[in-house]
C-alpha cells in the first residue's frame, strides 16, 4: 500500500530556525515522515520575494536543509531538497499564474500584511507567492499539506487552482487536504506572550543555533507576570503557559504533570530548568548541524538526491500539465 504523500516548505530566510518553528512544524514533519510519503522543500524561490543577500541566501539554505537533518528528517525516508534544484515549481507555478484572477489575488490577506511591513519597494513576487505555492503542492499531488491558520487561505487558493485547471483541461491535479497535525503547540514571544515568536520580532526569540547561554539567559528573563502560582491558563499568565508549552513538548511531559511538579515552586525554578531542558535538546541539535556544514559535498550529495527523486515526480505532473495547456 502506498501511503499518503505529504508536501510542506519552509524558507531559509534566517540562518537559524527558531523554538516555534521546530514546536510548530518541523517536529511533525519528522513525526509525517513514518506516516506519509513526505516531500520537504526549504523554498528559497519564496524567499527572494524580498531583498537577499546571494552569499548569504546560499549559506542560510543550506543552513536550513542542515537543521533539517540535525532535528531528524530522514533523507532515506522522506525527500529533502531546494526549490530552486526543482525548476519544474517555478514552471507550472506561470501556468497557474495565468489561470488566478487579479481580483482572487488580490484577496490574499499576507500579502497586506507583509507589504505593509516591507520598507523596499514591494515586488510583484511578493503578490504572486501564493501562486507559486499552489504549484510547490500540486506538483507532488499530495494529498496532505499541513498548515497553520495562516496559510488556509492560501491552501483554498492552490484547491480553487487546481479544481479550475481539471475543470478547464481536464483532471490533472488532486485537491489536496489541510492536515491538522496533533501535538503542535504555537509558541508565543518570550518578551510578548500575546504575540507569537516569529523572526520578525526578534527579542523574545530562541533560537536554535545561538550559543545556548544566551538562550538559556533569554528563557530565564522572559515575562511572567507578578503572581507566583505555576499553573497553565493562557489567559490570565500567557507568559507561564507558554513556558509550561515548551516544556512539556521538549520534555514529553505532561502540562499538569508539570504543573503538580511544580507545586509549591516558582517561576525561577521553572525558568531555570526549561533553561536545561531546552540546552539538553539543542546541543546535540547543534553539533549534528555543525557536522553537516563542515562536510559540504555530503550535503550537496544529500540534496542532489532529494532534487532528482523530487523531479521524478514533478517532472511527470509538470508533462501532463503542460500537455493538457497546449505545449
Ligand atoms: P516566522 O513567523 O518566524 O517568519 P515562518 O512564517 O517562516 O516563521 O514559519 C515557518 C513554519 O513555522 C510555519 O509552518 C509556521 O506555522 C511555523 N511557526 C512559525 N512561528 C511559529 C510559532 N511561534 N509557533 C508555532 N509555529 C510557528
Ligand atoms: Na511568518
Amino acid at each position: 500500500v502506498s501511503r499518503p504523500r505529504v508536501l510542506s516548505g519552509i524558507q531559509p530566510t534566517a540562518g537559524s530556525f527558531h523554538l516555534g518553528n521546530y514546536l510548530g512544524a518541523i517536529r511533525q514533519w519528522v513525526a509525517l515522515q513514518e506516516t506519509h510519503d513526505a516531500f520537504y522543500c526549504v523554498v528559497d524561490l519564496h524567499a527572494i520575494t524580498v531583498e537577499q543577500d546571494p552569499k548569504v541566501l546560499r549559506q542560510n539554505t543550506r543552513t536550513s536543509a542542515a537543521q533539517l537533518l540535525a532535528l531528524g528528517i530522514d533523507p532515506d525516508s522522506a525527500t529533502l531538497f531546494v526549490q530552486s534544484h526543482v525548476p519544474e515549481h517555478a514552471q507550472l507555478g506561470w501556468v497557474l499564474q495565468c489561470l488566478t484572477g487579479f481580483g482572487e489575488a488580490s484577496r490574499m490577506t499576507q500579502f497586506k500584511d507583509k507589504s505593509a511591513r516591507q520598507e523596499a519597494q514591494v515586488g510583484v513576487g511578493l503578490f504572486t507567492y501564493p501562486i507559486l505555492q499552489a504549484a510547490d503542492i500540486l506538483l507532488y499531488n499530495a494529498h496532505h499539506v499541513p498548515v497553520g491558520e495562516d496559510q488556509r487561505q492560501h491552501l483554498e487558493l492552490t484547491r480553487d487552482l487546481a479544481q479550475r485547471f481539471n475543470t478547464r483541461y481536464g483532471k490533472t491535479f488532486r485537491l489536496p487536504e489541510a492536515y491538522i497535525v496533533k501535538d503542535t503547540a504555537k509558541i508565543y514571544d518570550l518578551q510578548d506572550p500575546t504575540a507569537k515568536m516569529s523572526k520578525s520580532v526578534p527579542t523574545g526569540v530562541v533560537e536554535l543555533l545561538e550559543d545556548v547561554k544566551r538562550s538559556a539567559k533569554k528563557i530565564r528573563s522572559a515575562v511572567t507576570d507578578t503572581g507566583r502560582e505555576i499553573t497553565y491558563d493562557p489567559e490570565h499568565k500567557p507568559g507561564v503557559s507558554n513556558l509550561l508549552v515548551i516544556y512539556s513538548a521538549l520534555s514529553g511531559r505532561t502540562v499538569e504533570d508539570l504543573v503538580a511538579d511544580y507545586d509549591g515552586k516558582g517561576y525561577g525554578d521553572l525558568k531555570k530548568d526549561l533553561g536545561e531542558v531546552f540546552t539538553e535538546f539543542v546541543t546535540p541539535v547543534q553539533e549534528k548541524v555543525a557536522t553537516y556544514l563542515a562536510d559540504p559535498a555530503e550535503l550537496d550529495k544529500v540534496l542532489a538526491k532529494g532534487a532528482e527523486r523530487a523531479r521524478e515526480v514533478a517532472g511527470k505532473t509538470l508533462a501532463r500539465a503542460y500537455d493538457k495547456v497546449g505545449f
